[in-house]
């Protein structure tokens, strides 16, 4: 008996990194599974190695029609959706002054534009049904990060968006919640590292020290608590974000 069996799970930015790691954990523990993904042999690869009955799509989460389209073919391929994790994101940062408008503006549109165009076509099923769970990535430089003007806006615009989709869909059965990750070792920020120069063993141990419980996280901590909000437990809380940094924003 799995926490998520006969459960439908779509996961955005799946292909890898903590997306990949949420998709797993949702199909250890039952559920079907969409990936989704900008590429959708990367989608299809990430699906094939989980276990249980699960698809690969690919799909820009920041395009609308794109976005209904994809729920659309998991109703269809998976016989219906009941969780939602609004996960897809990019970075692209630098200092307010030399920020450009496209690395704005693709930044809003992956994160806030994405999780509106997913959770819009996901809501007509939950509220139809009296039931769903969404979870939305946030991150701890939602409470402000140097070099990240763009990134730090669009995590604090995923909360409240989350705090309103609390307000409006709590009544229909659904829940949503956010989490706020602190550092996560996988491909985005092995990047900054590269970015600033770092080593990824430097970088990773100056984040570990950052934090009181003196580790990184792993895309595993985060799978843990977004298959805890998604559970039926978890029933009784909606519009949070839950902060899962090791202590990084209590110091
Ligand atoms: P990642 O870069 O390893 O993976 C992101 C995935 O999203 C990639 O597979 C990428 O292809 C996909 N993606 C990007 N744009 C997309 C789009 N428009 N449509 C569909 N898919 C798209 O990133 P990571 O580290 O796994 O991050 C996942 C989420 O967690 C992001 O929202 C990120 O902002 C957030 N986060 C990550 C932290 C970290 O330390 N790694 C900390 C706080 C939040």
């Amino acid at each position: 008996m799995g926490r998520f069996d006969e459960r439908v799970a779509v996961v955005t930015g799946a292909a890898r990194g903590i997306g990949l790691a949420i998709a797993t954990r949702f199909a250890e523990e039952g559920a079907s599974v969409a990936v989704l993904d900008l590429d959708e042999s990367a989608a299809q690869q990430a699906a094939s190695g989980l276990p249980g009955k699960a698809v690969g799509i690919g799909v820009d989460v920041a395009d609308v029609a794109g976005a209904e389209a994809a729920v659309d073919r998991v109703v269809a391929e998976l016989g219906g959706v009941h969780v939602l994790v609004n996960n897809a994101g990019i970075t692209r940062d630098n200092l307010l002054f030399k920020m450009s408008e496209t690395d704005w503006d693709l930044v809003m549109n992956v994160h806030l534009k994405g999780a509106f165009a997913m959770t819009k076509a996901a809501q007509k099923h939950f509220v139809e049904q009296r039931y769903g769970k969404i979870v939305n990535l946030s991150s701890v430089s939602a409470l402000g990060n140097r070099g990240q003007a763009n990134y730090s806006a669009a995590k604090m615009g995923v909360q409240g968006f989350t705090r309103t989709l609390g307000i409006e869909l709590g009544p229909f059965g659904v829940n949503a919640n956010a989490i706020a990750p602190g550092f996560i070792a996988t491909d985005m920020t092995d990047a900054t590292a590269q970015r600033v120069g770092m080593s990824v063993e430097d970088f990773r141990a100056a984040a570990a020290n950052r934090n009181p419980v003196k580790r990184v996280g792993h895309p595993e901590d985060i799978a843990a608590i977004a298959a805890f909000l998604c559970s039926d437990e978890a029933s009784y809380v909606t519009g949070q974000t839950l902060y899962v940094d090791g202590g990084a924003t209590l110091v």
